[in-house]
């Protein structure tokens, strides 16, 4: 356990974007880390708090541009929140000059070089350290995360998904090869870079489908489950992302064939016992809406039986329980702290 006298000195990188601002908000208000260094590329020397005005009078750091060395002589922890493909450059650096990194994007988070390439059609220059990166699903791998130098915290729509599959995984209740993930998203999970598909007039009021089948976060929540399956289970998922014009929050409705009768009321208490330990994890009869979890570190569970189909029903807020509150739940947990430290609403 940390000494809660001595606060943590962290830096994040990336903190001008959407993940970047959510982590400063959390750990503004955190009881044990201290930030310390804040990056940008196009804003080196304009305070962070101009950028994102809600931090005025909170956090007023200047911008300063990456410089590895200079967080390894201040920060024993670093978050990493830019794109994918960039953060495999930094990451493993900082992690030889000894800091323990929790990085939001995709670049550490599919264990196999090939299967990234082949997804993000990009080879990956980092293997060395994508071998020993653990992910970062607090409810699943926390002994792993506790020990980790480098973290790769999942993606949005894994989490809500993973989260709600893991019971019937681990449980072999439902056909692995079979599952269907329809999943809606608000438009913050595409960061904050404007685009026209995202301009306001195209979004507001509209809600279409993109990718389906083919979105890159479905290698990594096949790979998740597998391994949560164990035995080799072969996992297939049809997942089919959505885009809803809320600002943040995901829904995603999942449905998976029986391998063997169950009712609702079973599975429920099934999932209750799962995440009994979770405080993040709420399970309840009652379908979960995204408005419960937004600006939460929570993902809200549902289930039901329906013949020989199950349906799980998982809400949660993409910027947090997606991103930034998984990655401050993964320092607690790194820490040797209450994994809600700084993170209770
Ligand atoms: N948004 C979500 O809901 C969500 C959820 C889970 C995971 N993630 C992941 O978290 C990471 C950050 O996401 P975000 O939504 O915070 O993104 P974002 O709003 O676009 O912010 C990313 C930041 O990275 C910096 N950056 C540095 N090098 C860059 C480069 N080569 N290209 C573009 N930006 C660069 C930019 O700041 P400067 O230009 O000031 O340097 C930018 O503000 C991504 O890998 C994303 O996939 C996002």
């Amino acid at each position: 356990m940390s000494n809660p006298a001595q606060p943590i000195d962290v830096a994040v990188i990336g903190a001008t974007g959407y993940t970047g601002r959510e982590l400063l908000r959390l750990l503004a208000r955190h009881p044990n880390a201290r930030v310390k260094l804040v990056t940008s590329r196009q804003h080196q020397g304009t305070l962070i708090s101009d950028i994102h005005p809600v931090l005025r009078g909170v956090i007023d750091l200047p911008c300063v541009q990456l410089d590895l060395s200079a967080i390894a002589d201040s920060c024993a922890f670093c978050f990493c929140a830019l794109p994918h493909g960039t953060s495999m450059e930094i990451c493993g650096q900082l992690v030889e000059r000894g800091v323990r990194v929790i990085d939001l994007s995709a670049d550490y988070r599919l264990r196999d070089p090939n299967l990234y390439a082949e997804w993000y059609n990009r080879s990956h220059r980092d293997a060395a350290h994508l071998k020993e990166a653990v992910y970062g699903l607090p409810e699943l791998f926390a002994a792993d995360i506790a020990r980790a130098r480098l973290v790769a915290n999942p993606g949005c729509y894994p989490t809500a998904a993973v989260l709600a599959l893991a019971p019937l995984a681990e449980a072999s209740a439902i056909h692995l090869d079979r599952i269907v993930i329809d999943a809606k998203s608000g438009i913050s999970g595409a960061g904050r870079s404007p685009s026209l598909d995202f301009h306001f007039p195209e979004c507001d009021e509209n809600l279409w489908a993109y990718k389906p089948g083919e979105h890159r976060h479905t290698p990594e929540m096949q790979t998740v489950l597998a391994q949560i399956a164990g035995d080799e289970a072969t996992v297939r998922v049809l997942f089919v992302p959505h885009i809803v014009p809320l600002e943040r929050g995901i829904l995603a409705t999942i449905y998976a064939p029986l391998r063997r009768r169950e009712t609702t009321e079973d599975l429920l208490d099934m999932y209750s016992a799962y995440y009994a330990g979770s405080p993040f994890v709420r399970v309840s009869p009652d379908l979960p809406r995204v408005k419960n979890t937004a600006y939460t570190n929570f993902c809200d569970l549902s289930v039901r039986v329906v013949g020989d189909t199950v349906l799980v029903f998982s809400a949660l807020d993409n910027l947090l329980k997606g991103a930034s509150g998984t990655a401050v739940q993964n320092l607690n947990l790194m820490l040797g702290l209450p994994e809600t430290a700084g993170l209770l609403p």
